[in-house]
């Protein structure tokens, strides 16, 4: 049975295809367009959600690759309440699948629906698959973590029982991330927060920054797209943050003295420092293994991974272990429960993807921009 993944709507778009226990494509569209991110509100006017190029590419490219039979793989919670969502679904005929209100369907890694050939799991169990099915490891724990994932921020499970922990409470670091992202860079950044872990590397701890941030992680804000939470789906980027605006309205008490760089460089380098001491706190207690898989966006942090080796032998953090690699994520798990296949035949998943040949005329080109 072969199987498509894809991951669509609201930024890296990608597409991953699994035939006879292979990975025969695993393609980020960012590759193509050369547009980062390629969030669908980049251009939006009036926060109407439009068909980012990264999703038109991916239209074609679905289009070109798919066959009759294939099974659809779809990772996260598709609303058919706008119009992208409504293109896209049209394209896979997917049909609604009713979820409920509730994430009791997804208190084990293994659960997942299919429904018309089209296969469904969670957000986060599409992270972890990603890592569970290519990790070189018999046993292994996994931390997924990220901003917003439906139903959960931040997940953690061991192999041997795949039952899983609910971090969302405790470990909502990709909106710490991303709204500090907001607060010192403006939104219409989207998501900087690779340069502030970045920028991190040349400040100091700045104390009142700690405090701030301490106290915000101990507010336990969780995952908005959680159910109780309440819908937010259609307000404008301002109007869900409004959610949090404590985080902004303390974060602007903040004291950020005469040199405004020097705050910034100071200000990642204590958000660094209090990601990694919760992080750290909170899997001490949690270890089931010698070995980790971290997955999500959060797992871009490489002092993180590093740091977590004074609890682990080896960390395994798998390439697009951001949202680009759902697709895949959601593809090896339908190849685990549809087709039985718990290891992937690929041995490195490393170089996946679209190739580059180095030309004469690239390497002129590469030589011009280094010496100016
Ligand atoms: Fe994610």
């Amino acid at each position: 049975m072969r199987i498509i993944g894809l991951n669509y709507g609201l930024h890296d778009q990608s597409i991953a295809i699994i035939e006879n226990n292979e990975i025969i494509l695993s393609h980020e569209m960012e590759r193509e367009t050369r547009i980062k991110k390629n969030y669908i509100f980049h251009k939006a006017v009036n926060h109407e959600i439009f068909f980012s190029e990264s999703n038109r590419v991916l239209y074609e490219r679905f289009l070109k690759e798919t066959k009759p039979d294939d099974v659809i793989a779809i990772a996260g919670f598709a609303d058919t309440s706008n119009s992208l969502d409504t293109k896209i679904h049209t394209m896979i005929n997917y049909k609604k699948i009713d979820l409920g209100d509730t994430i009791d369907s997804w208190r084990n890694f293994n659960n997942y629906i299919i429904k018309d050939k089209v296969y469904h799991i969670t957000h986060h169990f599409a992270h972890v698959a990603y890592a569970y099915f290519t990790n070189p490891f018999d046993e292994f724990d996994v931390l997924s973590y990220d901003s917003t994932g439906r139903w959960y921020s931040a997940i953690f499970l061991n192999s041997e029982d795949n039952v899983i922990v609910d971090l969302s409470y405790e470990l909502n670091l990709g909106s710490l991330w991303l709204f500090s992202s907001w607060h010192l860079r403006g939104m219409e950044h989207v998501d900087d927060a690779g340069i502030l872990m970045g920028a991190a590397a040349y400040g100091e701890v700045n104390l009142e920054v700690y405090d701030f941030l301490k106290t915000f992680i101990k507010k336990r804000v969780i995952d908005p797209m959680r159910p109780g939470w309440g819908s937010i789906q259609g307000k404008s980027q301002e109007e869900k943050m409004g959610v949090f605006s404590d985080f902004f309205t303390d974060a602007n008490k903040l004291n950020k003295g005469n040199d405004r760089y020097k705050f910034y460089f100071d200000y990642c380098h204590t958000l660094q420092k209090v990601s990694e001491e919760t992080v750290m706190e909170l899997m001490k207690p949690l270890q089931k293994s010698k070995n980790l898989c971290t997955v999500g966006g959060c797992a871009l942090n490489g002092y993180i991974n590093m740091k977590l080796h004074d609890l682990y032998d080896e960390v395994y953090t798998p390439p697009a272990c951001h949202d680009a690699g759902l697709s895949l994520g959601v593809a090896l798990h339908a190849n685990w429960k549809l087709n039985k296949n718990k290891k992937i035949k690929n041995k490195n998943i490393a170089y996946l993807g679209k190739e580059y040949s180095v030309t004469e005329e690239l390497v002129k080109q590469l030589c011009m921009n280094t010496n100016n």
